[in-house]
């Protein structure tokens, strides 16, 4: 083995060891290696602190981030732990020349408490909790760190925060974990520990085409934190290539400044509870140019509230138990789930109305048919005209003044906004938002079809999340100002050749939709020719 005097700055000695050791071996101590380049990055945020005199190690594994604090300053006490002793036995023969580093064969879950370091460095273990004895690992944790951590599931979250716990005043440390926690629910609790700690300072999110960590995880994120009270913020940053490294390292350098403010939030404005996703979340139209505000084109308002949907809805039993004549009644889509491809047609209404299901709004202002008398009786007596909404309005039965819609935008989505064609020309309820198509200017307005052929492609929803809300369990939710203030592809400016090839492409799609197949290889064509036109990489747009 190589003497550590050399200080390897490289990752040899971990391709090295991978070669002769199985697989199963490293798998069982969930030995996956940092990359030198990302250690290095790592290490300079260790190194930023000028007291740095002891740095703790707590998953030594071959010392790849000792190597690198060791090859930019001598002049530092190391100590490493770790507890497969094969690779325990590799490491010290690669460090026995250096004396100021100490590695020692035990399990830092359960040793150490006491002291502390002005520098913890670490790619932590990232086995789930059933190969671990979590039990007692929790009671450890709990005993020491003195808070609840009921629903850990992963161990690599607990080293995060024992490390945390033993930074010295202005100690640093940095950590390369899973970006999972960032946005699951067990992450929750480290989200809240990282913010009552005060330390949080980077979170650098690694969104690499090919994996870091050879099979072991997608997606990495280094966490910064420092135990100082140089700053009250937090920034967050993408990479998508190790090319990209260098640019953190400016970043790293400024610290307590940022270089830029861009995704930079106070701590306090950091909500645990939400998917952090949010704060970082690689912006999907920087790669696209000539975009507008979608209010350029459209404008998305609410559905219609009636203030109690038990009185206000009819389906046909209804009306006819009522005695309620159909001109009574407003046709209207009441239930996202009833509009379920992405063309509503009259037909699929008369369908809704043959199956008893609810499609009418209760719409008699101006009556003095007896039934309709009778009804507006019986919501007085019940009270429905002292509900908030009815309450403040003349007469209280009356609805809000909307158009139906030509185009519906579902408001709670799991799998991506869900735009429909509003073909039967019915008012909607607000589990749908209505867009209503805008005349730019005197000359210009788009085509209907031509913004619907758009909205379903991929790209315009991928430009829209940029400005979604995240909820737990995958729900995305969009309120009308979202999408008004989301950005879209300016149709305006296609020339006439490609819009009438979209147009043609948008019909076959109309025509396999209604004939209950599959469009999707259609869209497809629809999105390929925006991003030929307006991905920035394409110089040759071929605009008008
Ligand atoms: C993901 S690897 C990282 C190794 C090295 N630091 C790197 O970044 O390349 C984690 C290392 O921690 C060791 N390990 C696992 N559980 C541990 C524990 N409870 N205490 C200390 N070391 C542990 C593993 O054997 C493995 O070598």
């Amino acid at each position: 083995m190589i003497g550590a005097k050399q200080h390897i700055c490289n990752s040899s000695i971990e391709t090295e060891y991978s070669k002769s050791i199985s697989l199963e071996h490293r798998k069982k101590f969930a030995q996956f290696f940092t990359p030198f380049s990302i250690a290095d990055l790592m290490a300079k945020w260790i190194l930023g602190n000028n007291d740095l005199k002891t740095v703790l190690e707590p998953a030594f594994g071959l010392g790849v981030f000792s190597r690198a604090i060791l090859g930019r300053k001598e002049n530092v006490q190391i100590k490493g732990f770790e507890v497969d002793e094969t690779i325990y036995e590799n490491a010290k023969r690669c460090f026995e020349d250096s004396e100021n580093v100490t590695i020692l064969l035990q399990d830092y879950m359960y040793n150490d408490w006491k002291n502390n370091y002005d520098g913890i460095i670490c790619n932590p273990p990232y086995f789930k909790f059933h190969d671990y004895d979590n039990k007692n690992i929790l009671k450890e944790i709990e005993a020491n760190l003195k808070c609840r951590l009921n629903g850990f599931t992963n161990l690599y979250s607990l080293f995060l925060l024992k490390s945390i716990h033993q930074l010295k005043q202005n100690g640093r440390c940095a950590y390369i974990v899973p970006s999972e926690f960032l946005n699951s629910d067990y992450g929750k609790l480290v989200k809240t520990y990282l913010i009552k700690s005060k330390t949080l300072r980077h979170i650098i999110v690694i969104d690499f085409e090919e994996n870091v960590f050879d099979d072991a995880l997608t997606t990495a994120s280094i966490i910064l934190c420092a135990n100082d009270k140089l700053t009250d913020s937090v920034k967050f940053s993408n990479i998508q290539s190790l090319q990209e490294l260098s640019k953190l390292e400016n970043s790293i350098a400024a610290y307590p400044h940022f270089t830029d403010r861009e995704q930079t939030y106070k701590q306090a404005e950091l909500n645990p509870d939400i998917k952090w996703k949010y704060y970082y979340q690689r912006q999907n139209s920087i790669k696209f140019k000539n975009l507008v505000p979608f209010s350029t084109y459209a404008k998305v308002v609410r559905g219609i509230a009636t203030g109690s949907n038990e009185y206000f809805t009819f389906n046909i039993s209804k009306a006819t138990e009522n005695a309620i004549e159909e001109k009574y009644l407003l046709p209207c889509i009441c239930s996202a789930k009833d509009a379920k491809t992405t063309f509503f047609t009259k037909q699929d209404f008369e369908e809704l109305k043959q199956n008893d299901k609810s499609v009418f709004l209760f719409n008699a202002k101006n009556s003095t048919n007896e039934s309709i008398k009778k009804y507006i009786k019986k919501g007085e007596e019940e009270e429905i005209d002292k509900r908030f909404l009815t309450a403040s309005r003349t007469p209280w039965y009356s609805l809000e003044n909307r158009k139906p819609a030509p185009i519906w935008v579902s408001v709670f989505n799991r799998t991506g906004l869900r735009f429909i064609r509003n073909e039967a020309n019915i008012s909607n309820l607000t589990s749908f938002h209505c867009i209503y198509p805008k005349q730019t200017n005197l000359f210009s307005e788009i085509d209907i079809d031509l913004l619907f052929a758009y909205l379903i492609t991929d790209t315009a929803k991928k430009i829209f999340e940029d400005n979604s809300r995240q909820y737990g369990n995958g729900l995305q939710k969009f309120e009308p100002n979202d999408l008004n203030k989301g950005m879209m592809l300016d149709l305006g400016l296609l020339d006439k050749q490609t819009v009438n090839k979209i147009l043609n492409l948008y019909k076959k799609y109309k025509i396999l939709i209604l004939e209950n197949k599959n469009g999707e290889e259609v869209v497809n064509k629809i999105d390929k020719i925006l991003i030929e036109k307006y991905d920035h990489k394409n110089t040759k747009s071929g605009m008008a």
